[in-house]
């Protein structure tokens, strides 16, 4: 069988990215290892920038979203009994969109189903072969039987944990990363949001996050040992520790409830460098991670599809090779500046292990200058509402 890209993975990425191209008659067949129903099953974050809105709207998949989303102004941020608020409308003329990570990808999924996308589940020992020739191909099993497609690209959009970076040889590729030590323990709860807005909270006890899905459906951090488990940690102890963390009024407010969800995520920047070999190109967590707290995981994956996806039209249609050659360069520079932003929100709100006391005066004093300084609080709301592509 023969396709002209091939796409490793049916994430956010790789589905975004296959209807995109669709939709410019580019053929594309998408391997994901798993079942629709299990990738459908993760929660992850829920914040898009309007760059992010606006490929969905150019890839056909904004009407559910533009419906049901919640559009946010700005941010609070405490830490001890202070709150303040950035506000990114004001501060960057842009707000930032609240809709699950879940939900984007049902609409992907329905959306490329709806067009008679090739999307084969279940695959096994999916290998990328002669990526850095002419012509490339890729093997895989599904249910017991071997299959060979052959194709002109091949976009590795398979995850953290997948094949396409490790195709890529040790000599050509360098890692880049910074391991956290602790965790973010995640409640989901069938109940109303404490605030509007998120609040990111700093507090001596280590930081919270409290987020949203919907106008009924919650979304709460707290920040974690690594060694520490979900299963150790009931609904109440979780509630409990929670209102410690978070300003005075919002712990008074908090509506709980039972958890529908609770797991343990550990933070990790990681940047893998080259972004293309040959013919082969690494999208999204397959090439990179932030930690969650600027909220970027989901949003730099958006921006490597866009570079992608106009350099593979450029190619297609134009038979110019330019966004292809400069797709690493380009993706790459963005993505640094996003690693940056999450590395410095997350340094700015938690307690490290080996803090003292000098350190948390720092971290102090540089939340008093946010809550003082108009210039600093554009130099968040911009990174946080995203920067151009
Ligand atoms: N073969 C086929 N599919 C694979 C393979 C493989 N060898 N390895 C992994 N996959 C699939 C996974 O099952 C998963 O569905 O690739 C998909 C990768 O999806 P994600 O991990 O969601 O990555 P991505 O699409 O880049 O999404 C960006 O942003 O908010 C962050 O981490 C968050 O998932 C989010 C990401
Ligand atoms: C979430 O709602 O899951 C969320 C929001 C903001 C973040 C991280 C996660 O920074």
């Amino acid at each position: 069988m023969r396709t002209q890209v091939v796409i490793i993975g049916g994430g956010p990425s790789g589905l975004l990215l296959s209807q995109l191209l669709h939709r410019k008659g580019i053929d594309t067949v998408v391997l994901e290892r798993k079942t629709r129903d299990y990738v459908l099953g993760r929660i992850r974050a829920g914040i898009l920038e309007v760059g992010f809105v606006n490929l969905m709207r150019e890839a056909g998949v904004a009407e559910r979203m533009e419906r049901e989303c919640l559009i946010h102004d700005g941010t609070l941020i405490s830490y001890g009994d202070e709150q303040f608020g950035i506000d990114f409308k004001d501060l960057t003329g842009t707000p930032v969109v609240v809709y699950g990570q879940t939900e984007l990808t049902r609409d992907l999924y329905d959306a490329r189903e709806a067009m008679g996308a090739k999307i084969v589940f279940n695959t096994e020992n999916v290998e990328i072969h002669d990526a850095d020739s002419d012509a490339p191909y890729v093997t895989y099993r599904v249910n017991g039987a071997d299959h060979r497609l052959d194709c002109d690209y091949v976009a590795g959009c398979d995850g953290f944990h997948g094949v396409s970076r490790q195709t890529i040889p040790a000599n050509v590729r360098r890692d880049y990363e910074k391991v956290y030590p602790f965790g973010w323990l995640g409640v989901l709860s069938d109940t109303p949001p404490v605030s509007d807005e998120l609040i990111y909270c700093n507090s001596d006890r280590g930081f919270a996050l409290c987020s949203m899905r919907s106008a009924t459906r919650s979304r709460y951090y707290i920040q974690c040992p690594l060694s520490d488990s979900p299963d150790n940690w009931s609904d109440a102890a979780f509630w409990d520790e929670l209102k410690r963390r978070i300003p005075g009024a919002a712990a008074e407010r908090l509506v709980t409830g039972p958890s529908i969800e609770k797991s343990i995520a550990p933070l990790r920047s990681f940047v893998s460098e080259p972004m293309r070999w040959g013919r082969l190109f690494l999208c999204g967590d397959a090439a990179h991670i932030v930690p969650p707290t600027g909220a970027k995981g989901l949003n730099t994956a958006a921006s490597d599809i866009h570079y992608l996806y106009h350099a593979l039209v450029q190619m297609f249609e134009e038979g110019d090779s330019e966004g292809i050659e400069r797709y690493s360069e380009k993706a790459l520079s963005r993505i640094w500046k996003a690693e940056r932003f999450s590395w410095w929100m997350t340094g700015l709100l938690h307690r490290f292990p080996e803090q003292n006391g000098f350190d948390q005066k720092m971290q102090r004093a540089e939340l008093e200058f946010l809550r003082e300084n108009r210039h600093a609080q554009t130099v968040l709301a911009q990174n946080y509402v995203g920067l151009p592509y």
